[in-house]
This record gives structure tokens, sequence and C-alpha cells, in this order.
């Protein structure tokens, strides 16, 4: 698609002296309204450069930029100059590009089939699968499928919790209290009663510990037994986690947990300490941080247990050993910032010098409406009912309003999900947020139901209207405010997922096709298109088909579906 910014940048660049074309790309602006152009070059950096007043500079160089037939008019206002794409010319690139590519438009190769890992999700077993994760899960579907876009290769981790000390408290307490029947009926909730009753008694009885340590020493050196109830705890958690990744239509490439890298351990506490990075303390080895700023991270206890950072170490050297990674991406919360940050520099002063393409991509806390979450109090939202609500209560509106839909379980299964997916996508990932029921299943405003709507809208519009993507149409005719705006918004697209990979932020893109949107109903609202003369239903129709792709090219980036009807 030709590229206007580029365009931009070159007819300044012939136009002026003194700047290199890559430092005259990174000063154009898209300005904060379209009335002030299409893109706006601020004189500032040369007025330093010319020891000149901004605004002279602007005049000066306005005079010397050629039209051609791509700008309609280039002018400068006080030390700007604003530059106005031919609209025709913009409309003729856009529908043509998206005509062609399809559901493609927006996808380069700038990937070249390097691989990238995309770790994310990762609960811990025997846990629950709570409202909490579902942040982690979302944002790394959407950074895979976004880089996948862009041509690279990537792998989906599961870097499941199913290791470490507590399993050794939960098959003491199973081998006390545990029913089979019972736990299988309930796993997750039953598994959790364990272990909270598990560490309540422990408070009175100290010798449960000891119980507990002994279990996972067991554990540790493939005691059958344990090695079996470990296995089954395993299975059974990971049968609960597997339906909420249905509902959410999630799969993963691997489930290698830390406990696939408890073998890998020695090699990690070897070379530490063949490096000179390990120290003793109070009988526990220890990495010594503090010359970066960090507390010590502790890598093996005095009894002999590693932990979960050399664990971590242990992944970060196979994945790069097996997968030979790009890049090594973590979606985790930044309540673990520090982690990773001891874990980049660990491996980084092993010498390993792909340390820093291990990228840790955090983000912020969900709250309830009526306060936070926690599963020591046993307020837990669990994500399968959060997601089975959402279902339920969309299904109910479509009962409501269209009565008559097909299949309206599985529509209701793709926005109810849709919804509660949208809404988790929206805000920048950093910003801590509070969960909504209201606003996440409203059919109006920035929601995932109001951009399905619309995917159906247009979709109805091109069955009624009899849609043929082959037809010739004149592009001149689409130039009303609303069809420029709707044409200005879909030609951007592109660089909204590219700035989405590039800040590993999906919520670019959520922003950007609740505009498209929000612009398409306008466009609907304020021009006749089944109605119009049949020229100009043809051209409108056409931009509906290029809305419609998008905006379901956008959805399919976040993980969400695009129903044809609802
Ligand atoms: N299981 C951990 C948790 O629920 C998240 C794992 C994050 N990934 C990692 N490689 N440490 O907190």
């Amino acid at each position: 698609m030709l590229d206007f910014k580029k365009e931009v940048v070159n007819s300044l660049h012939q136009a002026i002296e003194g700047l290199e074309k890559e430092e005259i790309e990174s000063l154009v602006e898209i300005p904060p309204n379209y009335d002030m152009g299409d893109y706006a070059f601020p004189c500032f950096k040369l007025a330093k450069i010319y020891r000149k007043a901004p605004n002279l500079i602007a005049e000066e160089v306005v005079e010397k930029i050629e039209k051609g037939e791509i700008f309609e008019r280039v002018e400068n206002v006080g030390p700007y100059i604003n530059f106005f794409i031919n609209k025709t010319k913009m409309t003729e690139v856009v529908l043509k590009a998206i005509a062609e590519e399809k559901e493609k438009f927006g996808s380069t190769n700038i990937g070249n089939g390097r691989t990238v890992l995309v770790e994310f999700s990762s609960p811990n077993i025997a846990k629950p699968f709570h409202i909490g994760h579902i942040r982690t899960t979302v944002i790394g579907n959407a950074i895979e499928k976004i880089f996948k876009f862009q041509g690279f290769n990537t792998v989906r981790l599961n870097h499941l919790g199913d290791y470490g000390t507590q399993f050794g408290m939960l098959i003491a307490a199973y081998k006390k209290w545990g029913d089979t029947e019972v736990i299988e009926k309930d796993p997750i909730n039953e598994l959790l009663k364990l272990y909270v009753r598990f560490n309540a008694e422990a408070e009175k009885d100290e010798e449960l510990r000891d119980e507990a340590r002994y279990w996972f020493k067991e554990l540790e050196e493939g005691n059958e037994e344990a090695f079996e109830l470990w296995q089954w705890i395993r299975d059974i958690s990971l049968k609960e986690f597997n339906k909420v990744y249905k509902l959410l239509n999630i799969e993963f490439d691997s489930y290698a947990g830390e406990s696939f890298y408890s073998d890998k351990m020695d090699r990690v506490i070897k070379e530490l300490e063949e490096k000179n990075l390990l120290e003793e303390s109070r009988g526990a080895k220890i990495v010594d941080l503090e010359p970066y700023g960090m507390p010590p991270a502790l890598i093996q206890k005095s009894d002999g247990s590693t932990l979960y950072i050399t664990r971590d170490i242990a992944a970060a050297i196979y994945r790069k050993e097996h997968y030979d990674f790009y890049k090594n991406i973590y979606v985790v919360a930044s309540q673990q910032n520090l982690h990773f940050k001891q874990l980049i520099k660990i491996v980084d002063l092993m010498g390993y010098d792909w340390a820093y393409d291990c990228v840790h991509v955090p983000f912020g806390m969900v709250s309830l409406e009526d306060g936070t979450l926690s599963t020591r109090e046993g307020r837990v939202v669990f994500l399968e009912d959060v997601l089975n609500k959402a279902i339920e209560s969309t299904l109910k509106i479509i009962e409501e309003r269209s009565p008559e839909l097909e299949n309206k379980e599985e529509v209701a299964k793709e926005v109810g999900v849709g919804a509660v997916v949208f809404q988790e996508l929206f805000n920048n990932r950093i910003k801590d947020y509070v969960f909504s029921w209201d606003r996440t299943l409203s059919f109006e405003g920035e929601t995932g139901p109001y951009v399905q709507y619309t995917h159906a809208r247009a979709n109805s519009l091109l069955e009624k209207g009899e849609f043929d993507l082959k037809e010739e149409i004149d592009y001149s005719l689409l130039k009303e405010e609303d069809e420029v705006n709707l044409i200005r918004l879909l030609y951007n697209f592109p660089e909204a997922v590219l700035d989405a990979l590039e800040k590993y932020e999906p919520s670019f893109i959520t922003r950007h096709v609740v505009e498209v949107a929000k612009a398409f109903n306008k466009f609907y609202n304020s021009c006749p298109i089944l109605s119009a003369d049949e020229e100009l239903k043809k051209a409108r129709l056409n931009l509906v088909y290029a809305a419609k792709t998008v905006i379901k090219t956008a959805l399919s980036l976040l993980g969400i579906a695009a129903p044809n009807k609802m």
C-alpha cells in the first residue's frame, strides 16, 4: 500500500537541507484533528539549525514543496507544515489494498520467520483459575497473534506452576484427609480446601511441616507414590483449566511448566558455580545482585531444594537451546517485575548475549467492583464462572432483541466471551482496573458487543446489497466527511497493528477498532447506502466491505470472534 507518511517525508527531504530522512520521519506527526491535515511537520528543530523563527521556516519550506497528485494542499500554520492528502487517492489506495489483501490487510513479513516465544497464562495447578489470571491469558494470546500476523514464527508456551514445596503439602494433606471421589468431582475447590486445612493445622502442629518437606523431597527423588499423586493432581487441574481455554478458544504449543525443568537444575547450579556467581549465605546459595541495585536471588535453599527463579533460569537456557528464539516474551503481572529483572540480570551475568532478548511484558491488577481479589479469604471469582455468566446474560439479551436468530447459543458464546476479552484488552495493560459487569455486557459504547454488532451490521448490508468485490468503482464518489474519516482510520490500521507489536500493547488495536466502529456507524447514519444511486451504492458498499474486513481482522488479532449475524 502506498505509504503517505513516506511521501510526506520524501517531499520534506527534498525541500529542506540539514535533516536526514529518519530524523524527518521521527518528527512527522498525525495532528489531533484532521482540520489540521493528515500529517504535520513541526519546524522547531529546523529553527534551531538555521537560527531562524520556526514560523518563517515553515513559510519558506511550504513554498518549496511540490504538491504532485498526492497532496491536495500543503500549508503552514504558525510553526507547523500541514499536509492534506488527496482524498480520492487515499480512498483508492486503501480500498484497493483491502480488496486485494482481504483478511491479510495490515500484515507484513517483518518477522521473516524469526522465532518468538510467547509465554502466557501459566496458572498454578491445584489453585483456582480466577479472574486475576484472565489478563495474562488474553494479553498473551493477542500478542502471539499480532507477532504471527507480522511474519514471525511464534510458539505459545504455558509455563504451568506445577512444582514446588506446596506439592509436598498437598500430597501430605491428601494422604491424611483426601477422598479421591470427592476431589474428582470438584478438583480445584477440593484441593484448595485440603491446602487451606493443611496450613491451618500446621499452625498448631509444626510436625506437619516436616511431613510436607518429606513428601516434596520424595517427589524430587522420584518416589513412585509421590509422583503418581502429583501427576494426578496435575491432570485434573489441567482438565479444569482446559474448560476455560476452550471457552476462550485458546491452545498452547507447550505446557512445559516448572516441573519440566526439575531435572535441569543441577546444570544451572553447576554453571553458576563455575562462573563464580554463587555465594553461600546461611547454608543457602544466592546470587548477589547488590551491585545492580537489587536484593540477592535465592537459588538453592539450605535443604538442597531449588526455587522458582532457579527453574526460570533453566527454562530460559532450555528455550534458547531448543527454539533459538529471537525473542522470549513473558506475559506476567507487574508484581513479578523484580523477579524478571533478577532473572534477566543473572542470565546476563552468566555471559549469555541473548539475555536481553528475554522480555517481561507486565500488566496491572484487576479488582472487582466490591473490593480486591483474595484467594486466602476465599474471595475468588472463577474465570470459568465469569465467562459462563457473560454467555448467559448475552443469551438473554439475544432472546429479547433477535429471538429469530439462528444458532443463538453459539453467538451468545462468541459475544459473551468476546465482551469479557474486549474489556480486558481495552485499557493500557499496565493500568490497574476494576472489572465491571455493566460495562462488559453493554452493547453500547466502547465494548466488544458494540464492535461485533457493527461487524454484523456491515455484513448484513453487504448481503442485502448483493455486494460484489469484483465490480469497478469510482473512488471519487466517496467524499463526504464521514466517509473520509472512516477511510482514514482504515488506512491507519496497519500502523496501529505495528505499534501494538512494538509496544506489546494490544490495546492499540482495541482502541483503533472502536474508532473504526464509531466512524462506521456515523457513516451509516449519515450516508444512505442501499438507497443511493447505483454508482454511489457500489462505492459505499465497497467501503462497507473494507470496514467489515478491518473490524474482523482486528477482532481476530485480539482473540475475539466476529459473528456474521447477531
Ligand atoms: N505460575 C506463576 C503465577 O501464577 C506465573 C509464571 C510466570 N512465568 C514464569 N516463567 N515465571 O504467578
